[in-house]
């Protein structure tokens, strides 16, 4: 059976959902939902191929590493093989697998790795969901689901954060601001993402102001 572009999509997207059915950590379907519904809206003013583009965003969390005893190609095998049995074409096919491959913050922060266009939008639009209002309930539900404190005054932020300290990531999710987060609206690979961010950037940053007022009892 030979099927267009628009059912490959579903296809991708229903087996995507149904892998990620009931994961908790903010790498669930909706995660993948919403990283989807960025990266059409950033893609809508880029000169693109759209359907690399919704394919790396579907496809981009498909086997992350720090789930797989640290195999940092698994995710690219795994789109490999659900994209070769839809017969999707093998230029394609490449395409998707070098984008899953390389987009990841933590791969990206010794030294920032080249993207075509579509493996930049899908980045700017993983990194849109971890900002803003999402990225707040997402950075909080993370921290509980490993056992780390909302905030510790008294551990400070690492600024000076390496990959292997990134991974390694015990302080208290209100560093985590600091140390990524509001580092994000920054590192925007086009015009559309670095507004959206912008926004969001803003958001957190009266969300802080408020938090820290409410720590001191000040509001
Ligand atoms: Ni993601």
């Amino acid at each position: 059976m030979i099927m267009d572009e628009s059912e490959i999509i579903k296809s991708v997207a229903d087996h995507v959902r149904e892998k990620f059915q009931g994961e908790g950590s903010g790498h669930d379907w909706w995660h993948i939902y919403r990283v989807w519904q960025n990266a059409k809206t950033i893609a809508a003013s880029e000169e693109c191929d759209i359907f690399v583009v919704e394919m790396g965003a579907l496809l981009h969390d498909i086997a992350d590493h720090k789930f797989h005893g640290g195999d940092e190609e698994i995710g690219g095998k795994t789109a490999e093989k659900i994209l070769s049995t839809m017969g999707v074409n093998e230029d394609i096919v490449r395409s998707v697998v070098y984008i899953v491959n390389n987009l990841s913050y933590s791969k990206n922060i010794n030294n920032k790795r080249d993207l075509p266009i579509e493996g930049e939008i899908v980045q700017d639009a993983d990194r849109l969901d971890a900002i803003g209002a999402i990225g707040i309930a997402r950075c909080f539900a993370y921290g509980g689901s490993v056992g780390n404190e909302i905030y510790n005054p008294e551990i400070k932020p690492d600024l000076a954060m390496d990959k292997e300290r990134y991974k390694k990531g015990k302080s208290p999710q209100i560093n985590h601001f600091y140390e990524k987060l509001l580092l994000l609206k920054d590192m925007m690979n086009t015009d559309t993402g670095r507004q959206l961010a912008q926004q969001r950037h803003i958001f957190m940053q009266n969300y802080l102001e408020e938090f820290f007022a409410e720590w001191e009892g000040e509001r």
